[in-house]
């Protein structure tokens, strides 16, 4: 039964994959098929996977494609997709070594080979979660930890009840998964002190270290590296001296960002990094894993490992050379999400890993000056990255217009935002598939779209 059931989802698997390229990238429309009563008795395997894929078709978006350039989106690079595969058939719990040695195993490789190509100290510890989101608050729960016991409080002893005040310094541009990150560890989403940035999203490294001047209490600075509309990057070698110079935790965001550490023409955006106490970044975005993947590192292991290790009389605990991955994320029981990892980095290196990033960086940089030979067409921000935004007219419904026609075409798909208050198109290129031809392609869809609405 088991045997039928796989045969059938790689069918349907390699029929997804072989129309992924040229099928209209938005959904087709409603997935109506997946709604339904819950079913009184059960179904053979294989037809219940011909069901699920036939309901769910309508509403398959193929963002994995070569021609997604919403939000920011990596693809599934094919070891990668084929270890998840595995991870799934293999079913390890990843919490505990003794549940797993291999899923242990291949967490502490990746993790050193991740803090490798990021240029981050082995020293770190490690946690792997779900997304940018959860290495965010893992990583600030490790902050938390720290600045509080500095003030003589064990937070995850008592609580926050009474604890002594800390304060929290992000940016004007800061992502909200950080305040959201920060609304679920207790430390409040609007109160943190917002540095303004400048017209890039960059964080002012003057208005930080003013900030700090006047510093008693325990702080925590969260910096950027990759803003999600500009792809700018706070300036990191300034912000981590100026957190050292005063004693506060420098945590940074670097959910697809901090990848440009592992390429030579892109790392130069990263100096700096290195310096701070944390960092979150994201595998299921540039680095093509599929979803969910993410990792959280921290400079000191103490605080990461005292703000998440699991004790019960019945679990193992670790033994020297052994790791025990819940005592390193939020979650105890959880999926082994180290092997596809494992596989993205085996499947491209170090040179592929930093060749996909200056591809991806050059082609948004080629889309965008195409764009910007069309008559109206502005790009509003240095393309440093692999995002670029885009505005026609200089008009917000204008914009918007080309925005919902190019997502209706199909040919590919970005989104809008809004920029220094006005409407733009923002192209994240992040897939491993990407190609000059695509690019080419998907410029050529959004210049004819441009042309419609402006031709009325
Ligand atoms: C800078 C930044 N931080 C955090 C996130 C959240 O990442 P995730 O959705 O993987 O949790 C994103 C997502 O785009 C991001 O760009």
């Amino acid at each position: 039964m088991t045997d039928e059931a796989l045969h059938r989802a790689h069918e349907l698997a390699a029929a997804w994959l072989e129309e992924l390229r040229e099928r209209p990238v938005r959904a087709a429309g409603d997935p109506a098929g997946l709604r339904g009563p819950l079913p009184e008795r059960g179904e053979e395997p294989a037809a219940v996977l011909d069901a699920l894929a036939a309901a769910a078709e309508p509403g398959l978006v193929a963002s994995a494609g070569p021609r997604y350039f919403g939000f920011v989106t990596g693809g599934a690079l094919p070891a990668a997709l084929g270890a998840d595969w595995l991870t799934s058939a293999w079913d390890q719990n990843a919490g505990l070594h003794a549940m797993s040695p291999a899923a242990a195993t291949a967490e502490s490789t990746v993790l050193a080979w991740c803090k490798e190509l990021l240029g981050l100290p082995q020293t770190a510890g490690g946690g792997i979660v779900t997304g940018a989101q959860m290495a965010n608050v893992t990583a600030l729960a490790a902050a938390r930890h720290a600045v509080l016991a500095r003030a003589g409080w064990d937070v995850e002893a008592r609580g926050l009840a009474g604890a002594p005040a800390l304060r929290v310094i992000v940016s004007d541009e800061s992502h909200a998964t950080v305040f959201n990150a920060l609304r679920l560890l207790g430390l409040g989403r609007d109160t943190p002190v917002r540095i303004p940035t400048d017209e890039q999203g960059r964080m002012r490294a003057d208005a930080l270290v003013a900030e700090l001047a006047g510093a008693t209490l325990p702080t925590i600075v969260c910096a950027q590296a990759g803003n999600v509309n500009t792809g700018a990057f706070d300036p990191l070698e300034q912000i981590v001296a100026a957190c050292r110079a005063h004693g506060a935790w420098c945590h940074i965001d670097g959910a697809f960002g901090l990848w440009a550490a592992a390429a030579p023409t892109r790392a130069q955006l990263a100096a700096g990094a290195s310096g701070a106490d944390s960092w979150a970044v994201d595998a299921h975005k540039w680095l093509n894993v599929p979803y969910d993947s993410a990792l959280a590192f921290v400079a000191d292991r103490a605080p990461l490992n005292a703000a998440m290790a699991l004790t019960a009389a019945y679990l193992t605990t670790a033994g020297e050379r052994e790791r025990n991955g819940a005592d390193w994320s939020p979650e105890a029981s959880r999926r082994a999400r180290a092997f596809p990892l494992y596989a993205a980095l085996r499947q491209l290196g170090r040179s592929g890993v930093a060749e996909l990033v200056e591809r991806t960086c050059t082609l948004a940089a080629h889309i965008a000056d195409r764009l910007a030979a069309e008559p109206g067409v502005t790009v509003l921000n240095d393309v440093v990255l692999n995002q670029a935004l885009v505005r026609f007219e200089d008009d917000d419904a204008a914009t918007d217009a080309v925005i919902a026609r190019v997502q209706e075409e199909g040919t590919c798909w970005l989104g809008g935002t809004r920029w220094h208050g006005v409407a733009a198109m923002r192209i994240s290129v992040s897939g491993w598939q990407t190609t000059e031809a695509d690019a080419d392609r998907s410029a050529d869809a959004i210049a004819a779209a441009w042309r419609a609405v402006a031709t009325g």
